[in-house]
């Protein structure tokens, strides 16, 4: 144990060394984000903070009453924070007056249930769209104007385009006007607590229909120069531009002026109507296959990129001044059948614009993906360049991604959407997230380092080496309904033997698991599914011998030991395996 605790102090000091302090804050206890070694981490109380959570179904939050009996079920999934929306129609249902029995209801209802929470602001747009403006902007459509498609339309061959403009500064002024109440409010009656913990900013922002607003002022502005602030912010990081959008540039000549055209490409022709999805037969099947990702009249949606970021940094710089809590944006992704810029919101937050909305609102903390589609560990990666940390507000319910957004890709916070009906919480998810708990004071002091990180494997899959610490790790898949194994390397049995269970088992699941090397010597492991052999990688005698083997629990931050592992369950001493669900931690001996 002393190792532990010596290798641990020293990432901790480590940690303190590599710390780069907040900007300033009247209390420090505020949550804010600090970088530790190469990961961003949210601080709160003044200790880093996991967020193992879940997001509310779009209207859960509208009602005190019917989310009362929600709560039980998010703590026994053992969820320590809840997003939820707060709409601006119920906020603010009359032009300046606000009406905060929603919020403050939320929040007493989190806290009693001993939970935290991140807010959704459904303010001008959710999912693209206008859905959760109040009433009084909705119908005034000459003071909050929407956008137009193709030549002034309002309706597309795929319905209607009733969204608010990003053309509009009493749209803008009207969004932080409330935004900004809401900010003063939750800083009054949460600025000791903080139970709220950060705060999303609008919903998947972006045009639908069409690849750009076409409305005579957005017109107007795209025939127009791009503004020299964004091209400043291009040419003073040229060097660590996004390579997507550095191509793009590039492949127009890096010119410094122009029109939007000129600088980043045609965009869609105005005539050409957008299908509603887009298959093999628009795309060709290569593209449709394997070159989707790539930007399609890049500079409609470099266009509209820049102006969601402009509009969105006002409402922030007024959310901010009432209280400053991290802040986020989330994306809708493009996929293989919405790849073009309009079947997917055009000028939402997408890796390849990344360095659009930096320059466009340098006050926002967060570009956040929303994960509904099934390459993760791409998403996550793309989400983790330029220094942005990676945050999850919406996903799938998958153990496997939750491990490997928090060991491997550093993530502030897992959240699956839907959490209280959409998609129950299942009992393998409560399980990985209790793992989580236990873990996070661990998983936080490694963030960022070299010493942790996190594999999933598949049915199939060939053995992997992965060099952690002074070991080179062998990992092989067994699965999660696995026995441990009973004989050593030289008898019959080399590999786990599976339970009867599995055989009926009709869908293999995916193994995954956290790693972190805490000593020289020492390894903690959580999650399940393979198995680990051990090889050294530093000078000194060439094998590897388990030492300690224990399985336990962390309380309170502390390791308990519940059983101690040698004979049948680690092959008489040569096998080690890492059953579902499980953290154990191993010490490592050498011999010649
Ligand atoms: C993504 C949105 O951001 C959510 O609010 C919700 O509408 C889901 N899609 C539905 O799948």
């Amino acid at each position: 144990m002393q190792n532990h605790r010596t290798f641990l102090s020293l990432a901790l000091l480590s940690a303190a060394l590599l710390a780069i302090s907040a900007p300033a804050q009247t209390d420090p206890g505020i949550p804010h984000l600090r970088q530790q070694g190469t990961a961003k981490q949210l601080i709160v109380d003044g200790k880093p903070f996991l967020i193992v959570s879940g997001e509310l179904s779009n209207n859960a939050a509208t009602s005190l009453e019917s989310l009362k009996p929600v709560w039980p079920k998010l703590v026994e999934a053992n969820l320590n924070t809840v997003l939820a929306g707060i709409s601006w129609a119920q906020f603010e249902p009359k032009e300046g007056e606000f009406n905060y029995t929603q919020v403050d209801g939320v929040i007493e209802q989190a806290r009693r249930n001993h939970l935290h929470l991140v807010l959704l602001w459904f303010g001008c747009w959710k999912n693209g769209t206008s859905s959760y403006a109040p009433y009084w902007v909705k119908k005034d459509y000459l003071r909050f104007p929407r956008i137009q498609i193709n030549d002034g339309k309002t309706v597309s061959i795929s319905g209607p385009v009733e969204t608010l403009s990003t053309f509009s500064d009493a749209t803008r002024d009207a969004d932080a006007a409330a935004f900004g109440a809401l900010m003063r409010h939750i800083k009054k009656v949460d600025g000791t607590q903080h139970t709220v913990l950060m705060m999303q900013v609008e919903n998947e922002v972006g045009v639908l229909r069409d690849s750009r607003d076409r409305s005579p002022a957005a017109n107007r502005a795209f025939a127009g120069e791009v503004p020299a602030g964004l091209m400043n912010y291009l040419e003073s990081h040229k060097d660590n531009l996004i390579p997507e959008f550095r191509e793009v540039w590039a492949n127009n000549g890096y010119k410094k002026s122009g029109t939007w055209e000129e600088v980043f490409g045609p965009g869609k022709p105005a005539s050409l109507e957008l299908p509603i999805q887009t298959t093999a037969s628009y795309l060709g099947l290569i593209r449709h296959e394997g070159d989707w990702l790539k930007l399609t009249w890049s500079s409609d949606e470099i266009f509209m990129a820049w102006n969601y970021s402009r509009f969105l940094e006002k409402v922030i710089q007024a959310g901010k001044a009432g209280y400053e809590i991290p802040m986020y944006v989330n994306t809708w992704l493009q996929s293989r059948d919405e790849a073009w810029p309009g079947t997917y919101p055009s000028g939402g937050p997408l890796p390849e614009v990344h360095d659009i909305w930096r320059a466009g609102a340098p006050d926002l903390d967060i570009l956040a993906p929303d994960i509904h589609i099934e390459y993760f560990d791409d998403v996550c990666a793309r989400y983790s360049r330029s220094g942005n940390p990676l945050f999850i507000p919406e996903t799938s319910i998958n153990p496997a991604n939750a491990l490997m957004a928090v060991g491997r890709y550093n993530t502030i916070g897992f959240s699956p959407f839907g959490v209280d009906t959409v998609r129950p919480v299942t009992a393998e998810l409560a399980a990985t997230y209790s793992i989580l708990n236990q873990l996070s004071p661990l998983i936080l002091a490694h963030q960022g380092s070299d010493s942790i990180t996190a594999v999933r494997m598949n049915p199939g899959d060939a053995p992997r080496q992965i060099k952690l610490g002074n070991y080179t790790l062998l990992l092989t898949y067994t699965g999660r309904n696995v026995h441990l194994p009973v004989q050593a390397k030289g008898g019959v049995a080399t590999s786990p033997r599976f339970t009867a269970s599995d055989s009926e088992s009709t869908t293999p699941l995916v193994a995954a698991a956290i790693l972190i090397a805490t000593g020289p010597d020492e390894y903690y492991f959580a999650g399940g599914g393979m198995r680990i052999d051990f090889t050294p990688n530093t000078p000194g005698p060439p094998n590897a011998g388990l030492g300690d083997v224990e399985e336990g629990k962390f309380i309170d931050g502390k390791w308990v030991v519940t059983r101690r592992i040698a004979g049948d369950d680690d092959g008489q001493g040569e096998i080690l395996t890492l059953a579902p669900d499980t953290i154990l931690r191993v010490t490592l001996y050498r011999f010649p």
